[in-house]
């Protein structure tokens, strides 16, 4: 038997968690770079289920962060550009990500149904919680 939780567990867990006790946090996921190909792919997520299983690197908020290896907060989705629309329900968005020595391996994905909710708080917290994910990586 398995008492052990697996690595995309936690990060479900993780994920729960975040949906749970923020109210503003209504679809958390994580993406992670798919070995050495230039595409994220989608991890353990909570929230309605998306198509946008596989994004290539500059594509959407989540592709440019993998490029800029920045914080990427958007208060209003709809002045994007380069965007990729999961739910119209979705005001905002914000992808923080995550460092493993020193490279950015993937990311975490909050997607929000309230306009412009997140603060230099939220950047910090979530950044914290992308260097506790990095250890169990
Ligand atoms: N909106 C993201 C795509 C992922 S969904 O939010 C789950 C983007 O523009 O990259």
């Amino acid at each position: 038997f398995q008492t052990e939780k697996t690595i995309n567990e936690r990060l479900l867990n993780i994920c729960e968690l975040l949906e749970k006790h923020v109210a503003y946090y209504n679809w958390v996921g994580f993406y992670f770079r798919n070995g050495l190909k230039e595409e994220l792919l989608l991890g353990p997520y909570v929230g309605e289920p998306t198509d946008h299983t596989v994004i290539p690197f500059g594509k959407g908020i989540c592709g440019q962060v993998a490029v800029s290896n920045k914080n990427f907060v958007v208060p209003d989705v709809s002045a994007q550009d380069n965007y990729i629309a999961c739910s119209i329900t979705v005001k905002a968005e914000i992808v923080v990500p995550v460092f493993v020595n020193g490279e950015n391996i993937g990311q975490i994905d909050i997607d929000s149904n309230t306009p412009d909710p997140f603060t230099k708080e939220d950047e910090r917290f979530l950044e914290f919680v992308c260097a506790e994910v990095a250890k169990i990586l």
